[in-house]
């Protein structure tokens, strides 16, 4: 969206004919004035799965979030029905003795992701299942896609492991499948697969601008694969320096066959979602990702920002730039508060 703000040599009236702050003067008239409405149908809500029965194991750099069993996955699923949620997404937090060289867990159809898929699944419940494509929760190097033996991330080669990872996650019961991976070309060597074997109706959210960050930390932390990570990502992820290129991501992702596309990390990148919502119709999210959680979420245990506005003024923020919807670790505070 092009904003244009007539100059003051323009007929537009002046003060004080012109007091930007009558609608503001109350209540109900800011309400009704309101540009950009958040409700819980805008929110999706990352959550990390762990082996066991009746787990619940808090993440230390994220304080709040818990991973949980496949039972208690059951239990929040029925928590976001009730309050509105529409979607969860889905990460495992992959036992250490199943992290290959190869990542081949990713393709196990009993893994934990599509264990914690089926449990929602087979529950019935009216809800969208987020699953993440990537292979960094299968890896014993905590990259998303194969190593050679030189330690270069081989695109290619990567490209049919993510397209049966997919098709797995797709037969457990995802809804939609994110591709986070950011190899060239997955989205339609995904949607390839997916057409072939019949899951025609299955979605392709894919992370279109994800930019190399260091707000993914604790998310590393959470799914056990950042004490593991050889060197870091940039030869995938974007350069944070970058916003043209993040427009020719996009575009070459909805070519390939994306429903949605997503923008990630999520605050420090509110012109890249800006300037995809003016350059594309397509739906867009934005991942308020683990860092920026922690990063709030610490200040408002410590009493410096307040937590009910703090969160309600970022994640309508997302809404203003141009987002459909949110993935955030705020899903279930939020909507508790929006259903009041
Ligand atoms: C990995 C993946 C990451 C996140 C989602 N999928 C981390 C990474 O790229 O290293 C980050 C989410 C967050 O930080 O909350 N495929």
């Amino acid at each position: 969206m092009t904003l244009r703000v007539p100059s003051s040599s323009s007929a537009a009236p002046a003060f004080p004919a012109l007091r930007l702050r009558r609608p503001r003067a109350s209540n109900w008239s800011r309400r009704l004035h309101a540009e950009t409405v958040l409700t819980p149908a805008d929110l999706i809500w990352p959550v990390f799965i762990t082996e066991g029965e009746n787990v619940r194991e808090p993440i230390k750099t994220m304080p709040g979030v818990d991973r949980l069993s496949t039972d208690l996955l059951l239990e929040a699923a029925r928590e976001a029905v009730d309050l509105g949620i529409p979607a969860l997404a889905l990460f495992p937090n992959t036992p250490g003795d199943r992290r290959t060289e190869d990542g081949r867990e990713a393709v196990n159809p009993d893994n934990l992701m599509c264990r914690g898929s089926r449990a929602i699944r087979d529950a019935g419940l009216d809800i969208g299942i987020l699953t993440d494509v990537a292979l960094d929760p299968y890896t014993d190097h905590g990259h998303d896609g194969l190593m050679s033996p030189d330690h270069r991330i081989l695109n290619d080669e990567t490209l049919e492991v993510l397209a049966a990872q997919a098709v797995n996650q797709a037969r457990a019961g995802a809804d939609i499948v994110a591709p986070s991976d950011m190899m060239d070309g997955r989205v339609a060597a995904i949607r390839t697969a997916l057409e072939s074997e019949g899951f025609r109706d299955v979605q392709i959210m894919s992370y279109a601008a994800k930019y190399a960050s260091a707000f993914y930390g604790p998310f590393r932390d959470a799914v056990g694969s950042g004490g593991r990570l050889t060197g870091d990502k940039k030869t995938y992820q974007m350069d944070p320096a970058n916003a043209k290129e993040a427009l020719r991501e996009v575009a070459l992702d909805i070519a390939e066959g994306a429903d949605s596309v997503m923008v990630k990390p999520g605050l420090a990148y509110l012109d890249i979602v800006a300037n995809v919502h003016a350059a594309f119709n397509v739906p867009i999210f934005a991942y308020q990702v683990s860092g920026e959680y922690a990063m709030m979420r610490m200040a408002m245990d410590a009493g410096i920002l307040d937590a009910e506005r703090g969160m309600m003024e970022v994640l309508t923020a997302f809404k203003r730039a141009g987002c459909s919807g949110v993935l955030t670790y705020f899903a279930r505070d939020a909507a508790r508060l929006l259903n009041g």
